[in-house]
């Protein structure tokens, strides 16, 4: 931060100013204090003359002290305090997270917590005030309550190196993880994204699926704002409506806008392909210009890994809710008969054999009455389980099957991160070449159709020869624990950075550019127009 310092009577003019402005309470205050002052020198008029000698004399000692005490400016550059240190909290207690920062970002956020703790308690903690007649604030009161900590740390120059960089997180599945714990792909993703920008400091603001509300955040401060990831529609409004244009030159600029979709090969920006923020990347054989941000796959660490020759022979099978073995969900495996008669040859061949599953039936009672779904013969259910019981059946097992459904789960990047096999089904067209996944017509994992056995066995849809094929060669070839180089942490920081410190304004430049041009370069659905 430059400071452009005219003269010492001038900062302690300005710094008064500004104390009495914050500490009592706004502009009010401010212009009594003016009132005062006018009064005073009103009323020294009347005064005799021997009172304003010895007043101009006193003004002088003062002035004359202040010139001889006057700071230099090096010294007020190098202290990061505009506010006294009795703005600081001395009992504020130091969270764990800023404990592990390096030095310098540590020092910044200790500073900044003192000054903003003395701050919060002017401020009501529990965002809970309307309940549920008035709806969810919380969204906004985090947003607001990062704004006041950018405001602290502006105002004392406590930010952190990232700290006035801002990230605005506006897609509904983004709310769903921060606000109600969803762990889908998305949710997955949205707690690796926050875990990145957190560690390194950025400002992150919550706008649910709510334009109106990032329109009004953007507004505050567009200088700030790194980039936007949401969906174009909204529960409140839609991108459209608040996107910046000839007319409406206080939108919000479409290249600060990145639309994400968990799924790859989404086009839907209007900017450009690398617009569109993917979590997995698919498969191709051309290269692609979407945005990838990979979800985060770590080595396991709880449950301690237990090495595959010691675990039961049991399979896995991915499938959350009963309704993914029956005909609406397009199981890989019609005939449901499938999995008792595997059962039956491979427990002769492998002792103890046996298909697990941890799934429930999560249709309303009325769905469950008319149309009753059980589990397929030949499988044990473990039921519903927690994150880390799943990983803990997950890591006994030796092998994981897909029936078709979820496509592009994070789960099978987890079994193959425990040392366990996957079997994911695939479909092909009459004019499909078995060789090149790419001509596959369908797939449960596009991603990981870049493996082949022993870490991935893509079986075909319905048969069951390869079916009962595929798993007892998985369970006869056991692998060591792997994670695709795209799904590492390294790959994943990586790419955040890239997406970060990109020059997305001057990409958007030259697209929009040669867009007016004629010359179209991007292959979005909705490619048009935009305004800088
Ligand atoms: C600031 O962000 C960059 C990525 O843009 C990151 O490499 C760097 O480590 C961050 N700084 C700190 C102090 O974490
Ligand atoms: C991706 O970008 C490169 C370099 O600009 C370009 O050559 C390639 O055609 C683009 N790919 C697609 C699918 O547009
Ligand atoms: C099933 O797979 C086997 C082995 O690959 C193959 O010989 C057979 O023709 C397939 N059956 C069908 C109906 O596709």
């Amino acid at each position: 931060m430059k400071l452009v310092i005219p003269s010492s009577h001038s900062i302690a003019y300005n710094f008064k100013y500004y104390f009495s402005f914050l500490v009592r309470g706004g502009k009010k205050e401010a212009d009594k204090d003016k009132a005062d002052k006018k009064q005073m020198m009103a009323s020294s008029k009347g005064h005799n003359s021997g009172l304003r000698r010895l007043l101009f004399l006193l003004m002088i000692v003062v002035t004359s002290l202040v010139v001889f005490y006057r700071p230099s400016i090096s010294d007020i550059k190098s202290s990061p305090y505009f506010l006294p240190s009795s703005w600081q909290s001395a009992s504020t207690t130091i969270p764990p997270e800023i404990q592990t920062l390096i030095p310098n970002e540590r020092a910044m956020a200790i500073k900044q917590l003192k000054y903003a703790a003395k701050l919060e308690t002017k401020f009501a903690p529990n965002p809970n005030w309307g309940g549920r007649d008035h709806g969810r604030e919380d969204y906004k009161y985090h947003s607001e309550n990062e704004l006041r900590k950018l405001a602290v740390c502006i105002a004392t120059d406590t930010c952190r190196q990232n700290q006035t960089s801002v990230i605005i997180l506006g897609h509904i599945f983004n709310h769903f993880h921060l606000y109600e714990g969803y762990m889908g792909g998305e949710g997955i993703w949205t707690a690796s994204l926050v875990e990145t920008l957190t560690k390194w400091g950025y400002t992150i603001l919550h706008a649910r699926d709510d334009w109106v509300y990032m329109w009004y955040l953007y507004n505050q401060i567009p200088g700030m704002v790194k980039g936007i990831i949401a969906w174009r529609t909204g529960q409140f409004g839609t991108f459209e409506d608040q996107m910046k244009t000839g007319r409406r030159q206080h939108g919000i600029p479409a290249w600060q806008f990145f639309v994400y979709n968990y799924f790859p090969d989404h086009y839907t920006s209007i900017v450009g392909d690398a617009w569109n923020m993917h979590s997995e990347f698919g498969y191709s054989h051309e290269q692609r210009n979407f945005t990838f941000i990979p979800y985060v796959v770590e080595p396991a660490t709880t449950p301690p890994y237990i090495p595959a020759v010691q675990r039961p022979n049991q399979v896995y099978i991915l499938a959350k809710f009963v309704r993914y073995f029956y005909n609406g969900a397009q199981p890989a495996w019609e005939d449901r008969g499938i999995f008792l008669r595997a059962k039956q040859i491979l427990e002769k061949e492998f002792p103890g054999f046996e298909f697990v599953v941890g799934c429930r039936d999560d249709r309303n009672g009325d769905q469950q009455k008319q149309n009753p779904m059980e589990l397929p013969a030949g499988i044990r259910n473990l039921g519903q389980m927690d994150k880390v019981e799943f990983e803990r059946q997950l890591a006994n097992s030796r092998v994981m099957l897909g029936i078709g459904w979820p496509t592009l789960s994070p789960s099978p990047h987890v079994a193959l991160s425990l040392g366990i096999p996957f079997i994911s089904p695939f479909s092909v067209h009459g004019w499909s070449d078995l060789e090149d996944p790419e001509t596959w017509a369908s797939s449960q994992h596009h991603t990981l159709k870049t493996l082949t056995e022993p870490y991935v066995y893509h079986v075909l849809r319905g048969n069951e020869t390869q079916f009962i094929d595929a798993i007892r060669k998985a369970l006869s070839t056991p692998i060591e624990p792997f994670i695709l180089p795209l799904m590492t942490r390294d790959h994943h920081e990586k790419q955040v950075n890239k997406w970060l410190n990109t020059d997305w304004k001057a990409k958007a430049a030259v697209i929009l550019e040669n867009r007016k041009n004629g010359r179209e370069t991007e292959n979005g659905n909705e490619i048009g127009e935009f305004a800088l």
